[in-house]
């Protein structure tokens, strides 16, 4: 299986529904679709990985692939579903819940469970097997217009992961035509302060612990020479 039929395998994740526009309120967040499509109902589903457990190694092992979906990720579907049962959450789409508690002191838990839900999503469909490597032209263009270069951009992403303080995620971005590398905390996503994601990279210690410990660069370099999607990035730039 290529990696486009891996990308638009019917897994609740692919191109249509991600950049599917009938986002009504929450378009001006620049959300995306793709984690629940329109039509689905509550509960918040945790979609399908895009690959297998070990399809990834050994860059990120089974192991650390099966706790980081399997525990971690369930647990923040869980968590929300738990948190937005009988109160007037409960029957809107991801992405209508992020919009409607983002910055609301009094809504943090359930906030935070909900971007983690998304940003782990947008995180598995970031990397894919035998990733790395060139972008295709049209992202190149850009990220050299941008970066001066793919290497420069590598590094700029590297280094944000690095010196994110404690847990959070780097994003390559797009900030209108520009391209820009940001990172977050905890749960944070960068929609929030108007941009567009294109690629993450999760710098939560349960992303790397099992397989590099405290080696949170050797993760991020590794990620970024033989992961990262950039057929991926270039999608999410429409
Ligand atoms: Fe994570």
């Amino acid at each position: 299986m290529d990696s486009r039929s891996t990308f638009d395998s019917p897994s609740g994740f692919n191109r249509r529904q991600f950049l599917g526009a009938s986002l009504g309120a929450v378009s001006a967040l620049a959300l995306g679709g793709f984690v629940r499509p329109a039509q689905a109902a509550s509960p918040i589903v945790l979609p399908a990985l895009p690959y297998a457990d070990s399809a990834l190694a050994p860059v990120i092992s089974a192991n650390t692939l099966g706790f980081h979906y399997g525990k971690h990720h369930k647990a923040y579907v869980d968590n929300l579903n738990k948190l937005v049962a009988g109160s007037e959450l409960a029957d809107l789409s991801l992405e209508q819940i992020i919009a409607k508690v983002m910055g609301k002191a009094d809504k943090t838990a359930i906030f935070n469970n909900a971007a983690q839900a998304w940003n782990h999503t947008f995180y598995w469909y970031s990397l894919r097997p035998n990733g790395g490597g060139e972008p295709p032209a049209a992202l190149k263009a850009r990220i050299e217009a941008s970066f001066g270069s793919v290497d420069a951009l590598k590094k700029e992403l590297a280094q944000a992961a690095l010196t994110q303080f404690g847990s959070g995620w780097a994003w390559l971005v797009a900030d209108g035509k520009a391209l820009k590398v940001v990172k977050t905390g905890n749960a944070d996503m960068p929609q929030a302060q108007g941009y567009t994601p294109l690629l993450t990279l999760d710098v939560w210690e349960h992303a790397y612990y099992l397989d590099y410990q405290n080696r949170r660069g050797d993760y991020v370099n590794a990620v970024l020479d033989k992961l990262i999607n950039w057929e991926f990035a270039l999608k999410n730039l429409g």
